[in-house]
């Protein structure tokens, strides 16, 4: 493994930037290489093993740009798909639930925590497991919120109709009593102000990005990964055009992506006969 190789990050989209932008901040000398397989987002309604088949192929591309390190900074694909990368890759692989996970529990005093995700997310269980890992004595309460990232994709930040939208899937998580939410989807950083509207200031939330970030440097600076020569550049590729998403989330982040460059997925196993799926 490289230590001047980029850090290798994807997502099913343009969200992921949100983990981009916190390794940026972290880790500024690093150079980047984001993949949105924007072709296929979203995978938030997906099956597990076509969420695994997808992030095999994007992380397939990150290789082919000498990553030495792969960030999954997609919500879903960390729940479903980094066991499969973790055993099947020879660079190391991080996804943001763990870091997620030790972030809230360290931010809850109630000991009850809110967890808002794809259905995906939701259905595999992943912050349930990782945070009960962490404590036994936690009480998660999860909801699935498939509608935040069209919202988001479509620029309505601060926006009524989002705020109706946030009201009615956060609702019955603050009548649990949490007094921790994690933001559990690359998307939903970029809401922060339109979600605490609503939670107040006595909920804390917790993003993923930030904290994916520092496991990002403590995992670089154990593995003697970390890079002396690089210019902190980051250079984002995708798979198919980003619709306007691209400079929403530039402009929420404060990124600057410049040229975007264009990456073709191939299939790493033989498709199987559509008619079969079927
Ligand atoms: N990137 C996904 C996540 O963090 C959200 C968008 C999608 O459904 O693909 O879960």
């Amino acid at each position: 493994m490289d230590a001047h190789g980029p850090i290798g990050v994807f997502d099913s989209g343009i969200g992921g930037l949100t983990v981009a932008a916190a390794l940026g901040r972290v880790l500024p000398r690093e150079d980047i290489f984001y993949v949105g397989d924007t072709a296929r987002v979203p995978y938030g309604g997906r099956s597990a093993a076509t969420i695994q088949r997808y992030s095999r192929e994007i992380s397939s591309l990150l290789l082919e740009e000498g990553a030495k390190v792969i960030v999954v900074a997609c919500n879903t694909a960390s729940a479903l798909a980094v066991p499969v990368l973790e055993s099947e890759l020879e660079v190391p692989v991080l996804g943001v639930i763990g870091p997620g996970a030790h972030a809230a529990v360290q931010a809850t005093r109630s000991g009850k925590i809110g967890v808002i995700g794809t259905r995906a997310t939701v259905r595999s269980r992943a912050y349930e497991e990782a945070i009960r890992n962490l404590d036994s004595g936690i009480q998660v309460s999860s909801m699935a919120c498939p509608l935040l990232v069209p919202l988001i994709e479509e620029g309505w930040l601060e926006d009524p109709v989002t705020d109706s939208v946030i009201e009615r899937y956060l609702a019955p998580l603050l009548q649990e009593g949490i007094d921790t939410l994690v933001l559990g989807c690359t998307h939903y950083p970029l809401l922060q102000s339109a979600i605490r509207r609503f939670t107040g200031n006595a909920i804390a939330l917790v993003d993923s990005a930030d904290n994916c970030a520092l496991a990002v440097r403590d995992l670089l600076q154990k593995r003697g990964l970390v890079s002396d020569a690089g210019t902190g550049r980051l250079q984002v590729a995708v798979t198919d055009a980003t619709g306007g998403f691209l400079q929403v989330a530039e402009r929420a982040l404060g990124l600057r992506v410049g040229e975007v460059l264009h990456r073709t997925v191939r299939p790493l196993t033989p498709v199987a006969d559509p008619a079969s799926c079927l």
